[in-house]
């Protein structure tokens, strides 16, 4: 039996997203070329018709309009076939009412994926968790096709989407305004700003106060970036 440990690599941070072609619920698709220009959070799930996967899909659903607001496209994948595909999210639509949630329509993209290709090519697979099903990864892709985040979930676990937007927002905020994001950030908490690269600079941060900058030693220096700066962040080249 072929051993998928040993002869498929692992995507990393700052790899280009693996390309394929592929069969969606919206039509055929070259990944991540027709996306390119937009944020992507490339995402599998087990299996259709189960209960873990039906809340995400509707939570999914539900925060799209979100996710584009950010310029964002939702992709999701499966080791299923179109027509199970198509049927499960008919039924989500006609009959699952959920956490104040019903009538959803599932318009972004469902990859079928029977033969495993994409799912093994990205990881997807991990079997000691299931030999047949995809883990709950989710891969979060520049505008440029660069993977720059990734999480991955058992079988179990239901993702939590807030985090996965406050990921994206934070991504785009770093790139925006070269910065990083502290423990629990969320829009509107202050930025870290680069690490003082040279002695003069630390020597600075330490004895020259700057309007909105807070120093906690010359190592760690954080700066005020309101929610209006980071919900209209200037284009990044
Ligand atoms: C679920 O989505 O409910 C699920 C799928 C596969 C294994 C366990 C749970």
């Amino acid at each position: 039996m072929e051993n998928i440990e040993t002869i498929i690599p692992m995507p990393r941070i700052g790899d280009k997203a693996p390309e394929f072609n592929a069969v969606t619920t919206q039509g055929n698709i070259q990944f991540p070329t027709d996306y390119l220009g937009k944020w992507i959070i490339l995402f599998s799930h087990p299996a259709d018709f189960t209960p873990v996967c039906t809340s995400e899909f509707m939570t999914f659903a539900n925060m799209q309009a979100e996710f584009a607001a950010v310029n964002t496209q939702l992709v999701g994948l499966s080791i299923d076939g179109l027509y199970s595909h198509i049927a499960w999210l008919r039924t989500i639509k006609e009959k699952i009412e959920f956490n104040g949630m019903k009538d959803i329509e599932v318009t972004f993209p469902l990859i079928e994926d029977i033969s495993m290709e994409i799912a093994k090519k990205y990881g997807m697979i991990q079997p000691g968790e299931s030999t047949t099903k995809a883990v709950r990864a989710v891969f979060f892709i520049d505008p440029k096709g660069v993977i720059r985040a990734m999480i991955y979930y058992p079988l179990s676990l239901g993702r939590n989407f807030n985090e996965i937007k406050r990921v994206i927002v934070a991504l785009q905020t770093a790139d925006a305004y070269s910065v990083a994001t502290p423990a629990n950030w969320n829009p509107g908490d202050d930025v870290i700003v680069p690490t003082a690269g040279s002695c003069g600079v630390a020597r600075d941060r330490m004895e020259t106060k700057v309007e909105g900058v807070t120093c906690y030693d010359w190592f760690f220096c954080t700066k005020k970036l309101s929610i209006d700066q980071v919900n209209n962040p200037p284009k990044v080249k």
